[in-house]
């Protein structure tokens, strides 16, 4: 079994920050997407992973990765010039797939539970292709798949302007090299894509068996439906365990499941998790409450935050209360007056200050 990582397209605005990077290298929790995903294909025992690269972000997705040696494996880097579909992708990587099955992760995508299992599955049944749906509110953005009653496939549609389910393909997906066969009879789409929609249904029509799962879990897609904090929220949720490494004064308090780096510092503050705090990190006189990231280097003074994701090296001082708030890299946020402000619920680009 190999693996296949799609981390091509181009870089990505995130809003409200003005950092341009790959979407699979979107921090959560501290970690990018990308690590995670590494992750669960090292957990499921693949050791040949092909990453799909563009000429755009290939660079970063390269010093990220290496040659995957952090997850004991070896890494082809597969260079794609233009983004011209998933199906295009694998097309490009036949070199690299040979005959062997495997399974495609979209590198922005991220399954709860992980891949080890679905492998296990999928390597006990003469599948060609084991594809995961799931429901979600716009069904337009995605590919779409229609069942029967019996709750077999019946068509998939790309993007439907008038979407005949709500059940999304989510971004992982099993084949046998027969998927191969069936790329190589579909043309590209109205949108000039190669789409891997088009294929599975090919695959259908010419006999190869699919089946299709629905999740019950969760399923992230940064790309597309899930944004900075509710990544965050569920990453924290169900990921992040007690590892409490960094300095931490006999007048702080830390709680439940929290994440502190090595070099991070924390005075006088309370912490209550799920709560991870990244290198370098000062936080004093402060609580830091559920469901925060605190990236690498920021410093925290005289402050409350609950529910947010404050990015590396920013500056957060005398702020009674912010939640629900995402905070740029190397932002800063101050009070000048000693009294605590009001409670805050801010979205900050890179490089702000606001005193409020
Ligand atoms: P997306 O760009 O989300 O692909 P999409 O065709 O599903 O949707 P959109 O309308 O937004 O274009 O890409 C999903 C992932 O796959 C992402 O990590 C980028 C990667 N990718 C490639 O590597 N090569 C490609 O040709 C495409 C289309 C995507």
């Amino acid at each position: 079994m190999k693996a296949l990582v799609l981390a091509g397209g181009k870089g990505t605005r995130l809003r409200p920050l003005t950092h341009t990077m790959p979407k699979q290298l979107v921090p959560v929790a501290n970690e990018p997407i990308l690590g995670y995903v590494f992750h669960h294909i090292q957990d499921a025992g693949i050791k040949e992973v092909g990453v799909v690269v563009s000429p755009e972000t290939g660079n970063d997705v390269r010093r990220f990765l290496g040659r995957g040696s952090r997850w004991q494996m070896r890494i082809t880097y597969i260079p794609q010039q233009q983004p011209l579909g998933l199906a295009h992708a694998v097309k490009i990587a036949r070199p690299f797939l040979g005959n062997s099955p495997f399974v495609m992760y979209l590198g922005d995508n991220l399954l709860a539970q992980g891949i080890k299992e679905f492998m296990e599955e999928f390597h006990s049944t003469t599948l060609d292709a084991l594809i995961f749906l799931k429901e979600v509110d716009n069904p337009q953005a995605f590919g779409v798949a229609v069942l029967n009653k019996k709750g077999q496939i019946i068509k998939l549609v790309e993007k439907p302007k008038d979407p005949p389910s709500n059940l999304a393909l989510v971004g992982v997906y099993f084949f046998s090299a027969s998927i191969h066969e069936a790329i190589d009879r579909i043309s590209p789409s109205a949108r000039g894509e190669l789409e891997i929609t088009d294929a599975i249904q090919e695959l259908m029509r010419s006999g190869g068996s699919v089946s299709g799962q629905i999740l019950d879990d969760w399923w992230l897609d940064t790309g597309k439906k899930d944004d900075f904090l509710a990544a965050n929220t569920v990453v924290l949720d169900d990921y992040i365990k007690r590892d409490v490494q960094g300095k931490v004064d006999i007048k702080s308090k830390v709680s439940g499941r929290v994440q502190i780096e090595k070099t991070a510092r924390i005075v006088n503050s309370s912490l209550r998790g799920p709560v991870v705090i990244g290198k370098r990190c000062k936080i004093v006189n402060s609580f830091i409450g559920p469901y925060t990231t605190i990236g690498h280097g920021t410093r925290i003074i005289n402050s409350a935050i609950e529910h947010s994701v404050i990015l590396d090296k920013c500056y957060i001082e005398n702020i009674a209360r912010l939640d629900d708030s995402l905070i740029g890299r190397e932002a800063r946020v101050i009070h000048y007056d000693k009294n605590h402000s009001r409670a805050l619920r801010l979205l900050i680009g890179d490089n702000n200050v606001v005193e409020v």
